[in-house]
């Protein structure tokens, strides 16, 4: 079971979660077309599938822009939520508001679906977020989350192995990484190295793990604190060192 340290938010966190969120909005705003909702990138694509969204849906964390998993025209009221929309708007069935996922302005029982798209890791506090989530939604409701896969930690005596090893599939790596997180056609490798460079001279906050993260939340913890929650894993699917996972509202 995973235990919940932030009973209240801590004044320090809030602080380095507000850098980490400055470092987004600099990338978001310099790097548009690396948006990990671009329209047309695969990965994309495999989640918009993987989810079916109908009915009423929250996005916690949808970005600054709307994402192209929020297009479904089986939707039938969509709305994003991000701390970092500057200007909410109402677009049809599509709605975006300034909020943050630890405090909901919405009803209880008002969602069919709730997701997270490689958002859960960026919250401040993941228990109280979740609590919201089983708020809003209705009996038998469905979360959805993209999140990572908890890199392998080796034993010592395997990492001369694995170097070896890694340099032989690096080549094949770089190719699953070209074809599957591929941003929008014409972006030229130049801007992605532009942009690694900008993340590399960004300061990691203090407490935080890296310049966007105070924290990643992996597979295995999610799973440990969806069951702490009363959710029911109903589907996932693996792709590369994503994971897309399905859970039910017990009740
Ligand atoms: C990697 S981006 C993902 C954006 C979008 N879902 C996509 O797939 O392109 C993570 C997002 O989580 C948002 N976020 C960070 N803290 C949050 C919080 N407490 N509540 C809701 N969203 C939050 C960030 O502002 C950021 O836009």
């Amino acid at each position: 079971m995973v235990e919940n340290k932030n009973t209240h938010l801590d004044e320090y966190l809030i602080e380095s979660w507000k850098k980490t969120q400055d470092n987004g909005l600099m990338v978001y705003k310099e790097f548009p077309e690396f948006n990990c909702s671009t329209t047309g990138r695969k990965d994309v694509n495999m989640f918009a599938k993987f989810c079916s969204l109908q009915g009423k849906v929250l996005d916690i964390g949808c970005g600054p822009s709307i994402p192209s998993y929020l297009k479904d025209k089986n939707i039938e009221v969509g709305i994003g939520i991000d701390p970092l929309i500057e200007v909410g708007g109402d677009l049809g069935k599509l709605n975006f508001i300034n909020a943050v996922g630890e405090f909901l302005p919405f009803r209880r029982e008002f969602f069919d679906f709730v997701c997270f798209a490689t958002s859960f890791d960026h919250v401040l506090d993941h228990v109280l977020v979740l609590k919201e989530s089983v708020r809003v939604l209705k009996s038998k409701g469905i979360v959805i989350f993209w999140v990572g896969e908890k890199p392998v930690t080796r034993p010592n005596i395997l990492n001369r192995y694995y170097e070896n090893l890694s340099r032989a599939t690096r080549t094949i790596e770089r190719r699953i990484v070209k074809k599957y997180a591929r941003p929008r056609q014409g972006t030229s490798d130049l801007r992605a190295e532009a942009q690694a460079f900008k993340i590399r001279s960004m300061q990691i906050p203090k407490g935080a793990i890296d310049q966007f993260h105070l924290k990643h939340v992996y597979y295995n913890e999610l799973n440990d604190l969806c069951e702490l929650l009363e959710f029911t894993k109903i589907d996932e699917k693996f792709s590369h060192s994503s994971v897309f996972v399905k859970y039910k509202k017990n009740n």
